[in-house]
C-alpha cells in the first residue's frame, strides 16, 4: 500500500445511486471507501449498515471497505460488517464494554481493527492496546455529520498520536476524519496522518478526480 491512502466517505455520496458513485470515486482514484455507520444513539444521525456494504460488493466494488462505527452497542454488528466484506473495522472505545474483546473479535473475523478518539477523548484509550491497532483514527469533527469544518487544536492530538505510534515500533495507520479538504490536507500530513478521510470536499463538487489529484499534489510538496 502507498503511503498516504485518500480514503472518500461515501456519507457524502448520492445514495440514490451508490454504485456508480463509489465506482466513479474509486476510478478517480481513492484507495479506500470510508462507510460510516451511524444508530441515532451514539451520534445523533442514523444512515447504512451490513445491507449496503454487502450491495456495494455485490456490485462490484473490490476496494477495502473502512467501516466506521459510530454504534452504541458494537460488537452485534463486527460479524455482520465482516460478513459483508468489511476491510478495515474501527469504533469508539466509549462504546464499547470491553474495549480489547471488541478488537479482538474484528481480527476474530479477519478484518484490521482501529480505534476511533473524537476530538475531547483521551489517549489513554491506546495505552494498553497498542500492540493490536492496525488502524488509529482520529476525528477532526464531533461525529455524526458531514461537511463539518476540521478542529484546528487536533492537529497536535495528530502529532502526539504520531509520537505514540512511533515509540510503539508498531506499522499502525493514523487516519483522520472530519473537514479534510485540499487546503489543509499538507498540515495534517505533516502533523502525522497517513489515511485521510474525505466526504464534502470530494463529492460536493463534480470532478472528483480533480479534487483527488489536488489532494495528491499537496501530498507530495
Ligand atoms: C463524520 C463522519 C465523517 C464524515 C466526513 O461523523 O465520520 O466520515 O463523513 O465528512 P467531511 O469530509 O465532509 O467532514
Ligand atoms: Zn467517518
Amino acid at each position: 500500500m502507498s503511503k498516504f491512502l485518500i480514503a472518500p466517505s461515501i456519507l457524502s455520496a448520492d445514495f440514490a445511486r451508490l454504485g456508480q458513485d463509489v465506482e466513479a470515486v474509486l476510478a478517480a482514484g481513492a484507495d479506500v471507501v470510508h462507510f460510516d455507520v451511524m444508530d441515532n444513539h451514539y451520534v445523533p444521525n442514523l444512515t447504512i449498515g451490513p445491507m449496503v456494504c454487502q450491495a456495494l460488493r455485490n456490485y462490484g466494488i473490490t476496494a477495502p471497505i473502512d467501516v466506521h462505527l459510530m454504534v452504541k452497542p458494537v460488537d452485534s454488528l463486527i460479524p455482520m460488517f465482516a460478513d459483508a466484506g468489511a476491510s478495515i473495522i474501527t469504533f469508539h472505545p466509549e462504546a464499547s464494554e470491553h474495549v480489547d474483546r471488541t478488537l479482538q473479535l474484528i481480527k476474530d473475523h479477519g478484518c484490521q481493527a482501529g480505534l476511533v478518539l473524537n476530538p475531547a477523548t483521551s489517549l489513554s484509550y491506546l495505552e494498553h492496546v497498542m500492540d493490536r491497532l492496525d488502524v488509529i483514527l482520529l476525528m477532526s469533527v464531533n461525529p455524526g455529520f458531514g461537511g463539518q469544518s476540521f478542529i484546528p487544536h487536533t492537529l497536535e492530538k495528530l502529532r502526539q498520536v504520531k509520537a505514540l505510534i512511533n515509540a510503539s515500533g508498531r506499522n499502525i495507520r493514523l487516519e483522520v476524519d472530519g473537514g479534510v479538504n485540499v487546503d489543509n490536507i499538507k498540515e495534517i500530513a505533516e502533523a502525522g496522518a497517513d489515511m485521510f478521510v474525505a466526504g464534502s470536499a470530494i463529492f460536493n463538487q463534480p470532478d472528483y478526480k480533480g479534487v483527488i489529484d489536488q489532494m495528491r499534489a499537496q501530498l507530495a510538496l
